[in-house]
């Protein structure tokens, strides 16, 4: 068949392969081909089993790949062969050197720009699809320009809004899709390619324009104010706990304000995943780097109170079971950063859990799709760990059970059958306040919630 345009994406991760599959899925006479350093996981895509779990992806890939939707290998034959080049490459905090712990380690990145650069034999539009420091654009452009090429680089930025469990309906029905420009000729024609494209299914008042830096800079705000929100309402818990308020009330009495809206207001265990503290801590960087303390700081509590929220759980933990967890068998329920993802990337599961393991606590880590992820989160540390995918019998036996992801499945468990199982007396330590507290509690239970006051069979 000849497909009437031809489009690479340089990274075949947790945007790079549902999103290309959504492109796919929505023109069929593009073709659509996804590339990776990683051989193995090229290998994955083209297998039965994919290698991220995403509701909906794996239907989506079904339909496409093979017809116009392609993994390979050959990095280097796939950028000559396609005019518009998506980069979706990861961009981690730096590990070393000058902005270690803070900024983005741009190595993977530029190491793209140039592989563009060597391998192109015609003009290339290539789009940011990763999330970038704001002006990261211009280091790509100064790259592709170095060498005194006969061809045009048009640099775009298009940042990916898309959270991870609702992956396919995020890309499916956008709220936005976000295209930075420069507005040169080359710039505005690259960018009503783009347009074009996304078009084929996103309303056109979805898609929006912008010069180049707001377009960087308003993705790391988005997640940065996104964060803010988790962080306000846990510091908001904590007030709770202390004073008999029930902080999903206060949600919800704040929240019905349009002015502040109902999402985003969920006391927990804290954000995980990998993209929120690593986009603050580089918000958090630029702010530094352009002198402007004050606003560095501002933001950079967001990350403290997501660790706070994390340390005052597992010492709340401690506390209620009689300040020792030495040979304890402790359940973990969830393992995964949120429901709906096999993803463990910065899932507050790992400090948790590391934490308990220094109290000596033995732990039992059940999750439907997270246990593989968990086990190499976990190699190396010492202590007992056991992982067994069903609950109930995760639970059994154990003095405690300690949910840290909001499957759905876990809000529907059979308690009284758990409970029946367990060492009494049976404690529950719910981070995400998913289950019936009050019901838990009338079984046996000593139900301790987060930012709600604890249900306890204790009389002192
Ligand atoms: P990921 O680690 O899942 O995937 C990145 C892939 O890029 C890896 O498979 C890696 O092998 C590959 N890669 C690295 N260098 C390469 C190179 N030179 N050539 C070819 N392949 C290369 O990361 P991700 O979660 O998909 O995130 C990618 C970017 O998108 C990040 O900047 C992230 O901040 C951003 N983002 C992520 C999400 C999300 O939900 N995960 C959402 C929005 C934006
Ligand atoms: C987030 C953003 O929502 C996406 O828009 C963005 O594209 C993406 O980051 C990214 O850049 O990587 P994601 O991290 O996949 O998506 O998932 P979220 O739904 O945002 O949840 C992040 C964390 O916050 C999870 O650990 C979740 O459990 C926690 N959370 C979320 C709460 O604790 N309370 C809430 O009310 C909402």
């Amino acid at each position: 068949m000849k497909f009437k345009k031809k489009i690479l994406c340089i990274g075949a991760g947790y945007v790079g392969g549902p999103s290309m599959a959504m492109i796919a899925y929505k023109c069929p006479d593009y073709r659509i081909t996804v590339v990776d350093i990683n051989p193995d996981r090229i290998d994955a895509w083209n297998s039965s089993e994919l290698p991220i779990y995403e509701p909906g992806l794996e239907q989506i890939v079904k339909k496409t790949r093979g017809k116009n939707l392609f993994f390979d290998k050959d990095i280097e034959n796939q950028i000559k062969e396609n005019d518009i080049i998506f980069v979706s490459v990861h961009t981690p905090t730096k590990t070393y050197g000058t902005g270690a712990d803070m900024t983005a380690d741009l190595q993977y990145w530029e190491k793209t720009a140039r592989q563009i650069l060597k391998y192109s034999r015609s003009s290339k539009i290539v789009i940011e699809k990763s999330t970038l420091p704001v002006k990261t654009a211009l280091a790509m452009e100064k790259i592709l320009s170095s060498a005194k090429s006969k061809f045009n680089f048009e640099v775009l930025s298009n940042p990916e809004f898309m959270a991870e469990g609702t992956a396919i309906s995020d890309l499916e029905n956008p709220d936005r899709v976000l295209i930075g420009s420069h507005e040169t000729k080359n710039g505005l024609k690259a960018r009503a390619e783009l347009i074009k494209l996304y078009s084929r299914w996103v309303p056109k008042e979805n898609i929006i324009t912008s010069n180049i830096w707001s377009s960087e800079l308003s993705k790391l705000v988005a997640n940065a104010f996104l964060a803010q929100r988790v962080s306000s309402i846990n510091s908001i818990s904590a007030l709770c706990e202390k004073t008999d308020a029930d902080v999903s009330e206060v949600a919800k009495a704040v929240g019905m304000d349009k002015r502040i809206g109902d999402k985003f207001l969920k006391a927990g265990i804290g954000f995980g995943g990998s993209c929120f503290k690593k986009d603050i801590l580089n918000l958090v960087y630029l702010c530094r780097f352009y002198d402007l303390k004050e606003v560095a700081s501002y933001w950079e509590n967001v990350v403290r109170i997501n660790e706070y929220q994390q340390e005052r759980f597992v010492s709340n933990i401690l506390h209620s079971m009689f300040g020792t967890l030495a040979g304890k068998k402790i359940c973990i329920l969830g393992f995964a950063f949120k429901a709906d993802t096999g993803d463990t990337r910065e899932s507050p599961a790992i400090y948790i859990s590391q934490k308990l393991l220094m109290e000596h606590a033995e732990l039992i880590i059940s999750d439907p799709k997270a246990l593989k992820n968990a086990a190499v989160d976990l190699s190396g540390i010492k202590g007992k760990v056991k992982y067994i995918e069903d609950p109930y019998q995760a639970a059994a036996g154990c003095h405690a059970l300690v949910i840290l992801t909001d499957w759905d499945t876990y809000r529907k468990l059979d308690f009284h059958k758990i409970y029946k199982s367990m060492v009494k007396p049976a404690f529950i330590f719910d981070g995400r306040n998913i289950i019936d507290h009050k019901k838990c509690f009338s079984i046996g239970f000593n139900v301790y919630p987060v930012g709600k006051p604890a249900l306890s069979h204790f009389k002192v």
